[in-house]
């Protein structure tokens, strides 16, 4: 069975244009790693580029779903992301909200996809969700602790060795 033109151009539009938010996503996070990195803060800077990888991932999984449905995955101009944060919980609050639009967006498509009866789709947005909740939750959580260190040094440092810790374990 050939799955050639099998989404509907909707569908295809919708997860196409995942593509741009995935890598706008990265960038954003390889920014703000670079940002933390010149800081001193290695920990959040590593945890920064891990976020930055697992967005392009995604991105890769969305270009070969397109691929594989026969729809040639299309890239466009991206835009480029900040670079400049007044403190950690100022970067953070722009993480939470990027999170919280992502999870938006997946429930979206998914969304796009139950108007067009496209389980297929569905199915394979539904990979992302899971992960999508835990790190909104997780970004959420990383900002309310850096506004409960406030200016406190070593509050912050704990926090940086924290993030550092957790790059490892899922790098
Ligand atoms: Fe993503």
């Amino acid at each position: 069975m050939s799955f050639r033109k099998s989404l509907d151009e909707e569908v295809a539009a919708g997860l196409n244009e995942q593509i741009c938010i995935e890598a706008s996503a990265a960038f954003l996070y390889f920014s703000m790693a670079s940002w933390a990195s010149v800081r001193g803060l290695t920990g959040m800077a590593k945890w920064f580029r891990a976020e930055a990888a697992g967005e392009l991932t995604h991105m890769n999984l969305f270009v070969d779903y397109l691929n594989d449905r026969d729809h040639q995955a299309k890239f466009a101009t991206i835009e480029a992301p900040a670079c400049e944060w007044d403190s950690p919980v100022e970067a953070f609050d722009l993480v939470r909200t990027q999170e919280h639009k992502l999870l938006q967006r997946m429930n979206d498509l998914i969304d796009i996809a139950d108007k067009h009866n496209d389980h297929l789709t569905q199915s394979f947005l539904t990979q992302f969700v899971p992960q999508q909740i835990a790190d909104t939750a997780g970004a959420d959580d990383v900002h309310d602790r850096l506004t409960l260190v406030g200016s406190d040094g070593h509050g912050l440092i704990l926090i940086d060795q924290e993030l550092g810790h957790e790059a490892d374990a899922h790098g």
